[in-house]
Formats: C-alpha cells, structure tokens, sequence
C-alpha cells in the first residue's frame, strides 16, 4: 500500500528546496517504495490566499497522513501582521493539535564538510549529537500570554510552563533513543533560576532511575550546554531539553555541520494504533527570504528530512542510510551550495544541479 505524504512546501525557499525533495521521493517511487502525494498551502501563501496560515482543511490532511513534509514558512511581509495570523502560527498549531511532542534534530558533520564549519576540524570531525526538543508546551504556549497596559506602560507576558507527564514523555523518548546510539543523555535547563526548570531536573531523574537506569544520565545548566556545544561537541549523544532552549541549542549545533542549511528535523508524537507516530518532517532552517527565488538555498536539510520521514514513518531504514550515503557522496565529489563553501570560494552549485546530483547518486549506489 502506498504511503500517504503531505507536501507543504511553504514560503520563501520553502518550494525551491521541496522540488527537490520531490525528485527524491519520485526515485524512491520509481524503486519499490510507493506514495500517494497530496500538495497544500502552509504559512504566508496561504495567508495570502485563505486569510489564514492554515486552513481547517489542510489541518485535518495533515492529521490523516502517514507523515507531512514542510518546507519553511514566513517573511518579512508578514512579520506587521497580526501575530495569530502570522506564517509562524501555522507551524505552531501543526505541532500542537497533531501533538508533536518530541522534536528530533540531529547535527551529524559529514567528513567532506569538516573544514567549512566555523569551528576547527578536530572539534566538528565525525560528530553525531542528537538533540531532542520538547515541541508542544514551554514557553510557546503557556498562558497567560500577551501584551496589555499597566500602570500607564506595556508589560509583555510570556508563560513558561511543564506539567510533570509532559517532560515525562519527552524524557522517555530521548532514553529510547539513546538506547540505540551511545547510551547517553544529557538534560539541559536552568534549574539554578527556574521552579519550572528544577521540576525537568527532577522528573527526567525519576523517569531514569524507574524505567531507563542502563541509560547514563548527567544534567547540565543549559547556558553551560550552549557553551559546551561549541566547545567540544563530541562529549555529547543525545541532549534533552524544553521548547525555547531546544530552540536556541540546535541553531547553534546546526553551525558544528557546516551550514543551518544542513540540519533535518523529525516532530513525533506518541505511537497510534498502528505502531507508528503521527509525524512532520521540516528542516531546521527558515523561508531564508535573503536568497529566495535565487537557485541558492541549499536543499540537504530538506531531503535529509525526507531521510528521517523514511526512518521513523515508513520503517525503512535502509532506504534513509541509502539516501544520507547519497547526499555524502555529492558533498565528497565537492558539489555544494554557497553556503558551504566558506573561505575556500570555489564554485558554487545551485539547488537544482544538488538535487539532480542527489538523485544520480541514488541511481549509482544501485
Ligand atoms: P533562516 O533560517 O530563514 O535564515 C538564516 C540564515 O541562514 C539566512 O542568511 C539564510 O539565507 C541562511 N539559510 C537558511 N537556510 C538555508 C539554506 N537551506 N541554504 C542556504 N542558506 C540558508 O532564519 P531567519 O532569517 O531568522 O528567518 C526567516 C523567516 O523564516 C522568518 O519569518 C522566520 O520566522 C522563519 N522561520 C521559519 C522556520 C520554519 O518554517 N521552520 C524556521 C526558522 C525561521
Ligand atoms: C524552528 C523555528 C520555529 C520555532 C518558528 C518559525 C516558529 O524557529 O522550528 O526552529 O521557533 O520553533
Ligand atoms: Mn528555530
């Protein structure tokens, strides 16, 4: 039976880097994996064409697919709109009524691209660090929230705000994880300044010392962690931590592999009654309105996305390996978009010509 995919290609690069991914998906069609492929509109053009940035519609599509697969939202004319219209809101809902609890972004450095990260190549070498992010609650939705006038000036609000079983599940799912890397976990908050943080602490070492005590579990202040990740990287397997720092720390970890134009990312949540999670693919990246519509963007984030969507959604693991050898081989043969070519100049490919490379290469490996 075919697997259903929803495409929501997006604003900005957003549709540049899907026509890509789309290649890839057709080769995968073409070689013994089947989709059935539904288009919709997400973010500003949708805006731009319903007056909101996500339709009822598309909603209930996205909760009925095997998985969906976005490419990137926003733009400078949208960020004056008002905020629960803006392009950014459409991702938020898609993570909250899909509850999308576990963000999975992982900054692995391929070899060829060692020497284009802004850090040392001794540092980046062989790095595969798994970041999971809390997606559903934190500081993105706690209330009460807004803007309001006190005392004759405005006061912003934000609320940062856990319940126990929510960082539980987000904790379960990084112990899970680990189990099938290097073992490993490190939780991340600020538990020295926050009741909210030093409640994470506390129930990640309950939920380890009950279910997952063969998992070694350390914490760590998560202005540290930021530090730490660009320090040395490589003490880390897999991090665990909440929405706004998960946020923060994966940007940064993006840089370790080169460009953020690198960096995939899987949003899962609980497994439904046929053994698999309700899932979204995006790459960690934005719309990049600086280099839309120019042939610039790099799509690697988006189709090692596609990878991921293959791994967790469609129990195809040896199709996703197949594909990040694919993407390997092209950043070895020295094809790359300009934001990988760093000091070194060189020219530099566009993202079509890295796409079709893609493709060639998948047809070469078999
Ligand atoms: P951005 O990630 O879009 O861009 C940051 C920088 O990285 C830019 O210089 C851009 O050119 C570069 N870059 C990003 N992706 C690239 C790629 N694939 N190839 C080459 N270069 C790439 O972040 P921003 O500029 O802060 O945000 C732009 C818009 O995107 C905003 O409206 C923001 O809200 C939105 N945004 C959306 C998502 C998403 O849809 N998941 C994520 C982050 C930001
Ligand atoms: C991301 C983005 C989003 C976030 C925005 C666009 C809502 O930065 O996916 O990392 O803040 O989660
Ligand atoms: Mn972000």
């Amino acid at each position: 039976m075919a697997h259903s995919l929803l495409i929501l290609p997006g604003d900005g690069i957003g549709p540049e880097i899907m026509a890509e991914v789309r290649k890839v998906v057709g080769w995968f069609d073409r070689n013994g994996i089947a989709f059935e492929i539904e288009e919709g509109l997400c973010g500003g053009c949708a805006y731009d064409a319903h007056g909101v940035p996500i339709t009822d519609e598309t909603m209930a599509k996205a909760q009925a697919a095997d998985a969906v697969l976005l490419g990137a939202v926003g733009g400078p004319q949208y960020d004056t709109i008002d905020f629960a219209l803006r392009p950014e809101r459409a991702l938020l809902r898609l993570r909250k009524e899909m509850d999308l609890y576990a963000n999975l972004r992982p900054a692995k450095c391929f070899d060829a691209l060692a020497d284009f990260s802004s850090l040392k190549r001794e540092v980046v070498s062989g790095l595969d660090i798994l970041i999971v992010r809390e997606l559903t609650s934190g500081v993105y939705f706690g209330e009460p929230r807004g803007v309001s006038v006190e005392g004759g000036e405005r006061v912003g609000i934000n609320t940062h705000r856990y319940t126990e079983s929510e960082i539980a599940r987000v904790a379960r799912s990084a112990f899970e994880l680990a189990r099938r890397r290097q073992n490993r976990v490190c939780s991340m908050e600020k538990s020295n300044v926050m009741e909210a943080g030093g409640l994470w602490r506390d129930v990640v070492q309950e939920v380890h010392d009950a279910e997952y005590p063969d998992v070694e579990l350390s914490h760590m202040l998560a202005d540290a962690g930021a530090m730490q990740i660009v320090r040395w990287p490589k003490q880390f397997d897999v991090i665990v931590t909440d929405n706004l720092f998960g946020d923060i720390l994966s940007d940064a970890a993006a840089m370790l592999t080169g460009s953020l134009g690198m960096l995939p990312s899987a949003s899962l949540g609980a497994p439904q009654a046929n053994g698999r999670p309700k899932a979204l693919y995006e790459p960690v990246h934005g719309s990049a309105p600086d280099i839309a519509g120019q042939g610039k963007a790099n799509p690697i984030a988006c189709i090692l996305s596609f990878a991921m969507a293959l791994r967790y959604s469609f129990d195809a693991g040896e199709a996703a390996d197949r594909l990040e050898g694919a993407v390997e081989q092209v950043l070895a043969d020295g094809l790359r978009t300009a934001d990988l070519l760093g000091q070194s100049g060189g020219r530099a490919a566009s993202t079509s010509e890295v796409g079709d490379a893609i493709v060639a290469a998948l047809d070469r490996a078999g």
